[in-house]
């Protein structure tokens, strides 16, 4: 199998130490390592191959730095000269592995996830790697905890081997939707994490979006190696639609499989998915860096150089950056991507 990290988000959620040129990918919020650092070092022993990034041309010098940091080698790093979501980014390099005569699965991962249980989930690629090498377009499921909007939610089919065939695919329901696939139990939430040969990919893009098969097909025969880096035209890659691989290719295949995995997998897609990701102190407040706190109760705080003190207050996420700070009552914190927003349109 052959890893491709998907490293195109902006992550304006973790404003303010996530921005448009430093998303979260490039952040240590766990650990001594970045996320796509993580991502990486948890492909130890998986497989020899070396694995492929494909992220915006911004961000080039930042991938070979923090690969080369942990002395990673990578195969390539395609270059997008504008986003247009993971459907085509994976197209490229589907259709680029295919006019290569290779049709090895292709495994795809977020850059930005948290995994605790490596081998858990180093286990659940050897099921998933079984499965795509039959044609199957393979994603890891999770266990849906709640009725979270944000994900696709995988409807279990009959058992197929030691996983499911996909009975539905639907991505980011309503909250009515969500609650009620939630409480029915026969659903997991869709990891992000998938595995599938070029060609199954393709075959099931071609039939679902073909306008994005020939975009990326065009990019592709414009496309210029310059060392490491692949370089993506932007007329044609820019005349690509714009879509996501659960929207465009998920919710339509009847090849879908989903091999279920507990393996203390997160997006840290807001800044209370990150507090989730550690152990609270007694009082329930989890505390990153310099914090003098009173009567403080269930907050997420994280200072960069200055101390931060707080008294009196709970249910906050209270983050310091060098040029900004960020405080937010729990309920909102999807909102703190407005606020980054505004933040930019403003300096
Ligand atoms: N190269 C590239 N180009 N990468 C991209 C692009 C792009 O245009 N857009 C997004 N990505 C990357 C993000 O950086 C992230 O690593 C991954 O692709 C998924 O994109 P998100 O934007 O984070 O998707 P999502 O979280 O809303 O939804 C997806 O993930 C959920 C689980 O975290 C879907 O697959 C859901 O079904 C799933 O539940
Ligand atoms: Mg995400």
């Amino acid at each position: 199998m052959i890893p491709v990290i998907l490293s195109g988000g902006s992550g304006t959620r973790l404003w303010p130490l996530s921005r448009k040129d430093h998303p979260k990918q490039f952040l240590k919020l766990l650990s001594d390592h970045s996320l796509i650092q993580e991502t990486l070092l948890r492909l130890r022993g998986v497989t020899e191959q070396k694995p492929i990034v494909i992220c915006h041309e911004s961000h080039r010098f930042k991938v070979l730095e923090h690969s080369r940091q942990i002395n990673q080698p990578l195969e390539a790093i395609f270059l997008e000269p504008v986003a247009r979501n993971t459907a085509p980014a994976l197209a490229l390099v589907a259709l680029q592995k295919i006019a290569l005569g290779q049709n090895d699965p292709l495994l795809v991962l977020p850059a930005d996830h948290r995994i605790l249980d490596v081998k858990a989930f180093q286990e659940a690629l050897k099921v998933a790697e079984q499965h795509a090498l039959t044609g199957a377009l393979v994603t890891l499921g999770v266990e849906a905890e709640e009725p979270h909007t944000g994900y696709g939610y995988i409807k279990r089919g009959g058992k197929n081997g030691n996983a499911f065939r996909i009975d539905s695919f639907r991505e980011k329901p309503d909250l009515s939707n969500a609650r009620a696939y939630v409480e029915s139990g026969d659903y997991y939430w869709n990891s992000g994490i998938f595995m599938f040969q070029p060609e199954a990919y393709l075959d099931e893009l071609q039939r679902n979006e073909p306008g994005i098969v020939v975009a990326c097909h065009k990019a592709l025969c414009s496309l210029r190696e310059d060392l490491q880096f692949l370089r993506i035209n932007e007329k044609a890659y820019g005349s690509s639609p714009s879509s996501s691989i659960d929207y465009a290719v998920m919710e339509h295949t009847r090849k879908g499989v989903v091999v279920p995995v507990s393996c203390g997998w997160s997006d840290i897609g807001s800044w209370t998915s990150l507090q989730a990701c550690s152990e609270p102190d007694s009082a329930g407040n989890v505390i990153k860096g310099k914090a003098i706190v009173e009567h403080c109760k269930n907050n997420y705080i994280r200072s960069g150089h200055r101390t931060i003190a707080a008294v009196g207050v709970e249910n906050l996420v209270i983050v310091d950056s060098h040029d900004a700070v960020m405080v937010a009552s729990a309920d909102h914190v999807q909102d703190v991507g407005k606020l980054a927003k505004q933040f930019q349109d403003s300096s």
